[in-house]
């Protein structure tokens, strides 16, 4: 038995909708918990929402509830998202509760007691968008790097934290633990901001100012910083300070957060944890950003992602199987449908989706559904070097989800799955079938077949918990028995000789890009898609396009292409060009019309024509509109 998993995800603000973002965190976070159990490790995995400060009393303020009220109702839309999305959390903590409160008093009252907070008058600059004060050395020109606002100059007095006291153990402590934050370049950024001089923290503010949070034990007047308040959850959920849990698990603590909170984790966290005399978290596995269509998630550009409705239109498995695929731990990536079904189409429908589809489907065609036995010296002909691949491909797996390359552990599959497609195209099957002969060379191959089929179902347990379940029942295994242990894969032997298949199934059906790509749009509240705006170009760039004015001279269907007509323009020369316009307009209407062409697009062939130019369009909702000119000009004429 491998040793046990406290695993964490930050806890969510309430001030705004669970999106994509907070989606990976938390998949990441049941990947990793689920990986573990196929070690046969106990785990425990938390997750939660932080309800108080300002930014909370604001959000309620906006929606005309009572911060009370309006901590329940977003924090219950945390709670319920998560079963959807198949993540199996053992606690969801709340800042609000009770328990949690106690926490928070006793740990400051211990570190006051011990002499680790004072009370002070400071003058500084405030922001009130992230409720902390900024050095000025934080700031970029003045404003603050997160809001561009400049922060207000206030004077208050308030109780610090000393920090600062703690620098130079921090410091040690992570030189002398090199994985403590990781992967490394987070772990220099900390070292790298832990070069200057660390300021102490101020952990308190006035209630004339703020209510909405808990009270300092050792003064009413003031409530709690909430980072002060939050990041303490990691330990009370586990019942800090005597609670069995705590004991069983905090030695195997492991945060999961994005780069955004680096600062309060891999600085404020263990020194608070060092000045109460708690032992540090062992990892903290800091991720990148998510960014959509290449620009920043935000309320304003209207490009939130929402995983619900992408779960609803792709499938839960095909979008959890995306995030881990497309994401190297630590790094930035991009979320874009069009790379999302482009996923969908090469991973899981045609490589992993059609060599289920075929191994089974010959089961059923050649030995009526039941597992083939094998013959020993069939099997060492036709062997082929598979289960010194299979036994590989597991060591590799989980060398690559224990270093939290998530991304590789999935590349190493597929790269087996090909092996196994490889496999059938090197023993022709269809081929073995055809001779009485050749019997029991064919056994041999669809019973290593399904063998790998049956580790493949086990390593795509942590990603693809329902699509594992699926295959292994589909391989004839017992669903009530987990065959998802490492151990167990590693006997080659999960699909049992003899038992009866049910018929196959498509695990992942083909996606039309063209059907599917805008059924999830990012629509402002005028209904216009408001897909971010694409990184900045220079003039020159720009010049690059040459765009003319063209008359349409004819327009015409195209047989067997519903949605695309074909058009004959003036351009001051004649060119052919096919447009997808027939949902939008007839052809006897674009006659005459003026319209506005990229001229100097590459030529490409649609429906065997050659389409020379592009015309420009916009699409909405009710579909699609040309661009024209309001006044006729010469044809030909370029666009300035
Ligand atoms: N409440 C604090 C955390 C306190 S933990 C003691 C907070 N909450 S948050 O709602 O803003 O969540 C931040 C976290 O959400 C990130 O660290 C990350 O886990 C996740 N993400 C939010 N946006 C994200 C992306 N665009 N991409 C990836 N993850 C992101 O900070």
């Amino acid at each position: 038995m491998s040793r046990p998993l406290y695993i964490t995800t930050p806890i969510y603000y309430v001030n705004a909708r669970p999106h994509l973002g907070h989606a990976y965190t938390t998949i990441i976070a049941d990947v990793i918990c689920r990986f573990h159990t196929m070690r046969r490790a106990e785990t425990f995995f938390l997750t939660g929402t932080d309800e108080h400060g300002d930014k909370i009393v604001r959000a309620a303020k906006q929606e005309g509830l009572s911060p009370r009220a309006y901590v329940d109702k977003i924090s219950r839309l945390f709670r319920e998202l998560w079963p959807e999305l198949n993540i199996q959390y053992n606690s969801f903590i709340r800042t609000t509760e009770p328990y949690h409160i106690k926490v928070v008093e006793y740990v400051l009252q211990k570190i006051y007691d011990k002499g680790d907070i004072y009370f002070s008058e400071y003058e500084g600059r405030y922001c009130f968008g992230c409720e902390r004060f900024y050095a000025e050395r934080e700031l970029v020109n003045g404003l603050c790097p997160d809001h561009k606002t400049e922060p207000e100059l206030i004077k208050e007095s308030n109780y610090f934290f000393k920090m600062s006291r703690y620098q130079q153990w921090l410091v040690q402590y992570i030189q002398r633990h090199p994985d403590f934050i990781r992967p490394a370049h987070f772990r220099n950024e900390v070292l790298s901001f832990l070069r200057e001089p660390l300021e102490d923290l101020c952990i308190s503010r006035p209630k004339s100012r703020l209510e909405w949070g808990i009270t300092l034990p050792f003064d009413n007047r003031f409530v709690t910083y909430v980072w002060f308040d939050a990041l303490l959850n990691y330990v009370s959920a586990l019942g800090y300070p005597d609670g069995a849990l705590f004991k069983k698990f905090w030695p195997y603590a492991q945060h999961i957060i994005a780069k955004d909170i680096l600062k309060p984790h891999g600085i404020y966290w263990p020194i608070m944890l060092k000045a109460a005399d708690i032992p540090v978290y062992k990892h903290l596995n800091v991720h990148g950003y998510w960014n959509v269509e290449q620009s920043k998630m935000s309320k304003t550009l209207g490009n939130v992602v929402e995983p619900l409705e992408l779960k609803n239109v792709y499938g839960l498995d095909a979008f959890r199987f995306f995030l881990i695929r497309d994401m190297v731990f630590g790094l930035d990536a991009n979320f874009s449908e069009s790379a999302l079904i482009q996923r969908i189409n090469s991973d899981l429908a045609n490589d992993l989706g059609n060599l289920f589809s075929r191994v089974l489907a010959m089961v059923h065609k050649y030995f009526d559904g039941l597992v083939p036995d094998v013959d020993p010296q069939a099997e060492k002909e036709l062997h082929l070097g598979l289960t010194s691949c299979a036994l590989s491909t597991i060591d590799e797996y989980e060398k690559e989800m224990e270093s939290l390359a998530f991304h590789r552990a999935m590349q190493v599959v597929w790269e087996y799955v090909n092996r196994l497609n490889k496999y059938i195209d090197m023993t022709a099957p269809w081929e073995l079938a055809k001779k009485k002969s050749t019997r029991k060379q064919l056994q041999v191959v669809l019973h290593n077949l399904l063998q790998g089929l049956g580790v493949i179902s086990g390593l795509i347990y942590p990603v693809m918990p329902d699509t594992a379940a699926t295959m292994q029942k589909h391989l004839g295994m017992d669903p009530q028995k987990p065959n998802y242990l490492l151990d167990s894969l590693r006997t080659l032997t999960t699909v049992a000789t003899g038992t009866k298949l049910p018929k196959s199934v498509a695990l992942f059906p083909r996606i039309d890009p063209d059907k599917f790509k805008r059924s999830v749009e990012y629509t402002d509240e005028t209904g216009v898609p408001a897909t971010a705006v694409k990184p900045e170009i220079t003039l020159e760039e720009f010049e690059r396009l040459d765009l003319r004015v063209a008359t349409v001279i004819k327009a015409e269907s195209i047989p067997r292409a519903k949605k695309l007509l074909k058009l004959e323009v003036d351009m001051g020369e004649k060119r052919t060009i096919i447009a997808g316009l027939a949902e939008s307009y007839s052809a006897e209407e674009l006659v005459g019309k003026q319209i506005i062409v990229l001229a100097n697009i590459k030529p490409a062939k649609i429906m065997g024509i050659l389409s020379n130019g592009m015309m420009l369009a916009a699409v909405d909702k009710k579909g699609l509109a040309i661009v024209t000119l309001d006044k006729k000009v010469t044809p030909g004429t370029p666009l300035s």
